[in-house]
Order: structure tokens, then C-alpha cells, then sequence
């Protein structure tokens, strides 16, 4: 399940050596979500609490629109910052979430949020520069920069400090020469939101530094307590990252953005028109009409807080009983060190024993992460339930 032998990169059965930049390590969760796929294909009756997708399709308006594009359109490449009436759409919504006004031209539609991470990196770091990455965090930063030549710096975070950098971070990644720091609020794995002032502290920590800040703003709209912070709103020269994977339920369709200050816009279309060309051209479409079908996203995020609030009850019940409670995005990220010293055995017994995948924590902390699993509960409620009562059965005798 977890490949650690990706540093040495092979050459059986091929004419050279594979280049150094592809040693990168797995993401992990795929790699469980695709054991847990063959034994579903087989027949065991699996509840899938590993990966962070939601169960539910699209938006209606969104899957409508992408049929009228599909009978009538000629879906052929669009501009490579993304169809101009989906980048005015973004920054409407933009000003009308966070009222922050932001010009259409400086936002960057992409093929999911993860390419805008490629295509910004690429814009803002060379190779041998260094990045703030804060940890536990989401494992593919990571390894884009290692495969980019770019050297994480992790920040070690802390439950009691809701697992978010601090001032004096940003600080000491200054001093150390970092480039920048990326922060994701909510974060993934841990759910926990960076709560006022932290953010604009961190904000204008980085600007008197000199630091760039990226923001990963791809939870926001799956809040439970207080609404998310855009960096937008302290800084004019933040990156912000966002997607329609996670709170718009699109995470097939690949479609995601960026806004970005104005002086990146150029090479970023350059960086966008060379690697990809275009973002998909359907998925633009259904971009444009998930916008309409935000009373559906509401249900949704209400779904999600009913099951959040089932499992904060029911598994420290169980004996999970070190969960901090979620702010944001469908994730629980759980302490199991009562139970074990190895996360991933563990998350492997219980795929094995009760049919329940979860994600070992080495995914998102490879120094403390086989103390840790994530649940994500953005499954269906009566599944979510039933997880709840295998994982209890299971965990009672230990
Ligand atoms: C924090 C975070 N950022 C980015 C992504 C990438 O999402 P996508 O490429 O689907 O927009 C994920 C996916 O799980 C994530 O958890």
C-alpha cells in the first residue's frame, strides 16, 4: 500500500536511467482507494472513507449545461487562461462570498486546482528554491515540488495550534531563506481553519518579508462553524488557489482556478499555453452552470454537518477519542496511537476485517503520521452511520 522505495529510481527493461525528478513518492490515498476498488469489484461491501471526493454528482445546472455544450458546441480549445464569461462568473462569486472585488483578468482558469499549483510554482520558484509547507498538509505540494526541483521546507504544526502556522514561522522560514509559504484553510487532513486575525497576521508577516503566500482556498463553502478567510482579503499579492472539485462536488471534471496579482497573469498564459494548452472546454461549461445550482451545494454542506456531528459523537465513543473537532471541509483527522504504532497496518486490517478504508496519516506527516488516520465523511449518511458502528464493533475488544 505505501510504496517508500520510489527515492531510487530504476532502469530494468529501459534503455536509461528514469529521471530523478520522477522518484517522487505515491499518493498514498489513491493507492488505498485502489485496493479498496478490486476488493469492492470482488464483491466485499466496502465503505470508502479515504478519499476526499464527495458522493454526490455535479450540480444539475452544471450537468445540464455540459449536454447542451455536448449537442451543440464545438468544444474546441478556449483561451488558455480559461472561456472569459467563466473568469467573470469566478470573480463575481468572489465579490459576492467574500465582497472582495477582484478584475476578471486576473483570474487563471485550470485543470483542476492541481494544475494551477504546477503552472504557479513554475511561475514563482526555480529550481533549488525552497517553500513553506505546513505539516500535517496535503501530500501532493510535496512532491510536485520535489518532481519541480523545489525544496519543501516544513512547518510543523500542532493540535493544540489547530494545526496552522504561526507569525513566527513565517518568520523563521524568512530567515531561513524560504520563498514562500502555502497554507490551506481549512486544511486537509486535519479540517482545522486558520481563525481571525491568524490569517491577515500571516499575511502581512509575509509581505514584510518579502514572502509570497499561496492559498489554498479549495474547502472553502464546507464550513461548519465560521466562514473561511480568503487571503484576498489581506493581501493583494496573494496566489489563491481554489477548485470546483470540493464544495461545487466536481472533482471528475478537473476544473479549477487561480487569482493572482496582475504582474503573473502573463506568465502564467505563457506557462498555461505551452503545458496545457487549455482547460477543458465541457468542463469550463459545466463550470459556468455549477454557479446556478449553489441551493443544491447548501443541502449538500448540510449533509456533511449532519454526518460530522454523528461521527464527532460516535467515534470517540468508539475510543477515537482525540479528534479536534473540524471546522471545515469533510475530514477527521484521528490520533489511533492508543491503538497502534503503524497507521498504515492498521488502515490496511480495517480495509481487510470490516470493509472500511481510511487514509494512514504518513500520507500528510511522514515524522508523526503513523499515529494518525483521516475519515472523510463526505459519503452518504446512512454509510456514514454504518462505518461508525463497524469501526466501534471492531476497535471494543482492543
Ligand atoms: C488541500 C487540497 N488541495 C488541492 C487538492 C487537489 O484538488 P483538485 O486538483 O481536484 O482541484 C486537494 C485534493 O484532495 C486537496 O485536498
Amino acid at each position: 500500500m505505501h510504496d517508500i522505495t520510489a527515492s531510487a529510481p530504476g532502469s530494468k527493461g529501459l534503455p536509461r536511467q528514469l529521471a530523478r525528478r520522477s522518484a517522487i513518492d505515491p499518493f498514498i490515498v489513491m493507492d488505498v482507494m485502489g485496493e479498496a476498488n478490486l476488493r469492492q469489484a470482488g464483491g466485499e461491501d466496502i465503505i470508502h472513507m479515504e478519499v476526499g471526493q464527495p458522493a454526490t454528482p455535479a450540480p444539475r445546472a452544471a450537468r445540464e449545461r455540459a449536454q447542451q455544450a455536448l449537442a451543440g458546441e464545438r468544444l474546441g480549445y478556449t483561451e488558455a487562461l480559461g472561456m472569459p464569461a467563466l473568469r467573470e462568473r469566478i470573480a463575481r462569486y468572489t465579490a459576492e462570498r467574500y465582497s472582495v472585488s477582484v478584475a476578471p483578468e486576473r483570474v487563471v482558469v485550470t485543470a483542476g486546482s492541481s494544475a494551477g499549483f504546477v503552472l504557479a510554482f513554475l511561475a514563482i520558484l526555480d529550481a533549488g528554491d525552497a517553500l513553506g509547507l505546513p505539516s500535517p498538509g496535503y501530500p501532493c505540494y510535496r512532491q510536485i515540488l520535489k518532481a519541480l526541483g523545489v525544496r519543501p521546507h516544513l512547518v510543523e504544526t500542532s493540535g493544540q495550534g489547530r494545526w496552522m502556522p504561526t507569525v513566527q514561522d513565517v518568520e523563521r522560514l524568512a530567515a531561513g531563506g524560504a520563498a514562500g509559504l502555502l497554507l490551506a484553510s481549512p486544511n486537509n487532513p486535519t479540517g482545522t481553519m486558520a481563525l481571525p486575525p491568524r490569517l491577515a497576521e500571516i499575511a502581512e508577516a509575509c509581505r514584510r518579508n518579502r514572502l509570497w503566500l499561496i492559498s489554498d482556498e479549495i474547502y472553502h463553502g464546507l464550513e461548519y462553524e465560521t466562514q473561511a478567510e480568503t487571503a484576498l482579503a489581506h493581501s493583494g499579492e496573494a496566489i489563491v488557489v481554489n477548485s470546483f472539485s470540493k464544495y461545487f462536488s466536481m472533482t471528475g471534471w478537473r476544473i479549477g482556478w487561480l487569482v493572482v496579482p496582475e504582474a503573473l497573469v502573463r506568465p502564467l498564459e505563457r506557462l498555461a499555453q505551452n503545458l496545457y494548452i487549455s482547460p477543458p472546454a465541457i468542463s469550463q461549461a459545466a463550470a459556468l452552470g455549477a454557479f446556478e445550482g449553489l441551493e443544491e451545494l447548501e443541502e449538500i454542506r448540510c449533509a456533511y454537518a449532519r454526518n460530522r456531528a454523528m461521527l464527532l459523537e460516535e467515534l470517540p465513543r468508539a475510543g477515537l477519542t482525540a479528534i479536534l473537532p473540524a471546522d471545515g471541509a469533510f475530514y477527521l483527522y484521528a490520533d489511533v496511537s492508543r491503538f497502534t504504532a503503524d497507521s498504515a497496518a492498521f488502515a490496511k486490517s480495517m480495509l481487510k476485517e470490516i470493509g472500511i478504508t481510511a487514509t494512514p496519516g504518513i500520507d500528510f506527516d511522514a515524522a508523526r503520521g503513523a499515529s494518525y488516520l483521516r475519515f472523510c465523511y463526505a459519503g452518504p449518511g446512512p454509510e456514514m452511520r454504518e462505518a461508525a458502528r463497524r469501526i466501534a464493533g471492531w476497535l471494543k475488544p482492543r
